[in-house]
């Protein structure tokens, strides 16, 4: 199969590339990627020689660009946006832009050229938060931020792009994400770097909110699985039967590394802040997935990685990054 992976130089799409590279051997890769702050050439480099990868560097809301590129395509797979809830709430614009017009302009191209395959990569976060019981794919979409809702915007295009038009498309929708090569401004990633610093941690309101953590190569598997045998027009939970509050996730972090608590700061609480993600996975279960990935051992081996690969992260952590840092939370 030939793919074309729109975002495939961030943190879960070159986790997939990789995937795909190692596991499918007849597979080819197109990589289309704007390479945005959160884009980043390293994080394919291991991939880079390979005379089954492919690298564009364009935005997927580039018409003639994408119509281009999927002209010989078996299949794609839009793991492309802007994907951090923080910035969202900053600096909404490009959300809309690449999260719904670009996931519009890859459908229009999709259902023109006859492409026989479309998965869109979506969050957990569209429905919502609940506080008890899990939300199914048959529940509601109730987003809370700039970023969840320019999510479900692209999510219900491709549904309803299957619906009007027969573009055969699937959905996935998963639950946070953690493991290598995830940007230093997300929860995990963020912490680890900044205890590597003696940095204080930044742990939002009480730190009670719930998030369901699944590692990256867990979810890679999903989205290939999906993307193979799902059924058209259908959306798939992936969830990581994970549940864990943001402080217990905190103090798991500091515990590994041997970091005092006094590290931990609670700072205001982030506007709209979804109190709980929880998913029912039943379906995808039912194509023979499950998360495999232990917490505890998958979180000791991601602040392994970030320690051996302070090369990658340290320059993230540069100037773009501090600008935001600082508007966010002042100067330390
Ligand atoms: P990321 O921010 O690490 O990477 C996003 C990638 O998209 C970057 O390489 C960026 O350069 C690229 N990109 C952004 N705008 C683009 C555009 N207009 N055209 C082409 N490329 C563009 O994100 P991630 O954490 O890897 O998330 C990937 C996908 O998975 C996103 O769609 C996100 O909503 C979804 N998701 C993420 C999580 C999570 O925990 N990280 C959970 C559920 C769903
Ligand atoms: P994040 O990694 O931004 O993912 P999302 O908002 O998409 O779930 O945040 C995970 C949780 O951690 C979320 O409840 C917000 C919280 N959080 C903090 O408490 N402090 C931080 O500095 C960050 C980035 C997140």
């Amino acid at each position: 199969m030939k793919l074309l992976v729109c975002g495939g130089a961030g943190f879960i799409g070159s986790n997939y590339v990789r995937y795909v590279l190692n596991e499918r051997a007849d597979d080819s890769v197109v990589v289309l990627d704007k390479l945005t702050y959160a884009g980043n050439r390293a994080n394919l480099a291991d991939v880079s020689e390979d005379p089954l990868f492919e690298f564009v560097m364009g935005d997927i809301a580039d018409a003639t660009l994408v119509r281009d590129l999927m002209r010989e395509v078996d299949a794609v797979v839009n793991f492309a946006a802007e994907t951090h809830v923080d910035r969202s709430i900053l600096f909404p614009e490009e959300f809309i832009r690449t999260d719904v017009v670009g996931t519009f302009t890859l459908l229009e191209a999709v259902r023109d050229l006859g492409v026989p395959r479309y998965l869109q990569i979506s969050t957990d976060e569209v429905y919502g938060y609940i506080l008890e019981g899990k939300f199914t794919e048959e529940s509601p979409l109730d987003p809370s931020s700039p970023y969840s809702a320019s999510k479900a915007g692209g999510d219900l295009l491709v549904l309803a792009y299957y619906r009007t038009f027969g573009v055969p498309a699937l959905v996935t929708r998963s639950s946070n994400n953690y493991g290598p090569y995830q940007y230093p401004e997300k929860l995990i990633p963020l912490f680890i770097t900044n205890a590597l610093d003696d940095l204080p941690l930044p742990v939002y309101g009480d730190g009670r909110q719930v998030r369901d953590w699944l590692h990256v190569l867990d979810n890679c598997a999903a989205i290939d699985i999906v993307l193979r045998e799902g059924a058209e027009g259908t959306v798939y939970n992936v969830g990581g039967n994970c549940e864990l509050e943001n402080i217990g996730v905190t103090r798991a972090i500091l515990a590994e590394m041997g970091k005092p608590e006094n590290l931990i700061e609670y700072v205001d609480d982030r506007p709209g802040h979804d109190i709980r993600y929880a998913l029912e996975i039943d379906r995808i279960r039912e194509l023979g997935w499950e998360p495999s990935t232990d917490f505890t051992e998958g979180l000791k081996d991601t602040i392994r990685w970030y320690i051996e690969n302070e090369d990658w992260w340290r320059p993230l952590k540069d100037r773009a990054f501090r600008e935001y840092y600082e508007k966010q939370y002042g100067e330390r």
